[in-house]
């Protein structure tokens, strides 16, 4: 190990994640030491909150490391190693409307998938081409590891628009889904376990999973899929716990009897079974306003307590350890330890019966000089058929988004699996249009 100490910037610094995220930088620091922690924002106000507590808990667990925030960029991007990335381009009352507009004409309402993806999307690549821009100017050797969402149009945004960027596209997802698979044979960590995977990002599948000593994992998983998803699993995360996941953890039952030879990402459900989900949604009261009632009040509120108090013990801060995968893809650069890693990527043949140019999400090995891809081979007709039509969805969004071109979105809308027709594609892009007149490029 080298003797460096890191300078991180955390994008997004009003974020519900950051202290968590924060806490998480500081536990690790023996395997990954820091000199600095910057959170940059565009909202200074809501920043402010989340920082002030922040500032309050270091000074008192952590006096050696210097700590700003700010919404200038130069401050913000100035003599760096790392931007860890979670912007919300439009925060949770555009979440809330990308749910609820379609959900007005009978179709998924999903912050990341279908139509509400798609309008997020169109707000979030400017947002992040914008940083990544900041970063190579004020600190050009930084890596930025982005987890900002919909990560899979983010990521077509960036191979399109800085395919040279130093940015590692991550998802937490199958993080999770990994430690609840780790959980189901007896293993204490999915670091436990080599895996297999293909897809898009929230769009895959694990084909195989073995254990350090090669034994086939996938017959013992499978049968717990078979009977309760992933719901009996457990995993050592504070996140995915609220009512909702359980629903979401329970379905991947149904979603892997489309396919029993391989275990789905979660978030296929909404492309198999649109009308189930529609049927639970309530369209008066969706996913944003369960996490504003619940992880943003919690987190601001314990925020404004630390403030008032002017103290962080006993503070209802926690470290996010779900989130120690940041700290081991930063370890990963920084150390060069070729630790493997499921990224969101260029296929260029990893995936081989698939177009070249899509992002892909497969496992990669990490150093200092970025990834290298573990090809997947061939994939099967029904995952291909499946990957080619969102694949498409996808990059016509960046496209749309780059020409400013309203045919293009309407035809990405259009082709998404949970719309039904052009028609109520049309209606809802029409509505999406009204309700990011301050975020996306015009449409003409
Ligand atoms: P949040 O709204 O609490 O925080 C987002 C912050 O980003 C806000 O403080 C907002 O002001 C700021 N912001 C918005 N646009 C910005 C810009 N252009 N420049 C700088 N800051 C900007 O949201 P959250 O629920 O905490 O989630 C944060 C992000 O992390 C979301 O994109 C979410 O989807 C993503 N996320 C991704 C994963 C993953 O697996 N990839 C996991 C969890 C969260
Ligand atoms: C998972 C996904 C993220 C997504 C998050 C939503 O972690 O991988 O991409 O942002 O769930 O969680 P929320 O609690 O905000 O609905
Ligand atoms: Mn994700």
């Amino acid at each position: 190990m080298n003797d460096k100490k890191y300078a991180v910037t955390v994008a997004g610094g009003g974020s519900t994640f950051t202290p968590g995220i924060a806490l998480m930088l500081l536990e690790e620091r023996e395997r990954f030491p820091i000199r600095k922690i910057t959170f940059y924002d565009n909202d200074a106000e809501r920043q402010e909150t989340v920082a002030k507590a922040c500032e309050i808990y270091l000074h008192e667990n952590a006096p050696d490391i210097e700590f700003n925030y700010t919404t200038d960029p130069e401050t913000a991007f100035t003599d760096i190693d790392f931007v860890l990335a979670h912007i919300r381009v439009g925060k949770y009352a555009m979440r809330e409307l990308d749910e609820k507009i379609p959900l007005k004409y009978g179709v998924v309402g999903q912050e990341t998938c279908g139509p509400g993806g798609i309008a997020y999307g169109m707000r979030s690549i400017g947002g992040v081409i914008e940083i990544l821009d900041y970063m190579e100017k004020y600190s050009p050797n930084a890596w930025m590891l982005n987890y900002s969402n919909p990560a899979a149009i983010v990521a077509e945004a960036t191979r399109r628009l800085r395919p040279d960027s130093k940015i590692l596209n991550i998802c937490d997802m199958p993080i999770d889904l990994e430690e609840k698979m780790a959980n189901m044979v007896g293993l204490k960590s999915r670091k436990e376990m080599n895996v297999g995977y293909y897809g898009l990002n929230h769009f895959g599948w694990w084909y195989k999973i073995y254990d350090k000593e090669g034994n086939d994992l996938m017959p013992e998983i499978k049968k717990h899929m078979a009977s309760n998803g992933y719901a009996d699993a457990l995993s050592d995360t504070n996140q995915h716990i609220d009512e909702s996941w359980k629903h979401t953890f329970q379905k991947a039952r149904d979603v892997y009897a489309v396919d029993p030879t391989t275990i789905p990402n979660t978030y296929l459900k909404y492309y198999l079974y649109p009308d189930y989900v529609v049927e639970e949604s309530n369209p008066e009261y969706t996913r944003a306003n369960e996490v504003m009632a619940g992880r943003e009040k919690q987190v601001f509120g314990a925020c404004r307590d630390i403030i008032a108090k002017g103290t962080a013990k006993d503070s209802g801060f926690e470290a996010d350890a779900h989130a120690t995968y940041i700290v081991d893809l930063a370890c990963a650069i920084a150390e060069n330890t070729m630790e493997r890693f499921l990224l969101i990527v260029p296929n260029e043949g990893a995936v081989y019966n698939f177009e070249p140019t899509a992002m892909v999400e497969i496992p990669c090995i990490v150093g200092s000089n970025g990834y290298e891809k573990i090809c997947q081979g061939s994939i099967p007709t029904f995952q291909k058929g499946m990957m080619e039509e969102q694949v498409a969805v996808e990059k016509l969004v960046v496209e749309a988004w780059i020409e400013g071109s309203y045919q293009k979105l309407w035809q990405a809308l259009t082709l998404s699996k949970m719309v039904p027709s052009a028609k109520i594609a049309k209606q809802i892009l029409d509505d999406l249009i009204v309700a990011n007149e301050h975020f996306w490029p015009t449409l003409k």
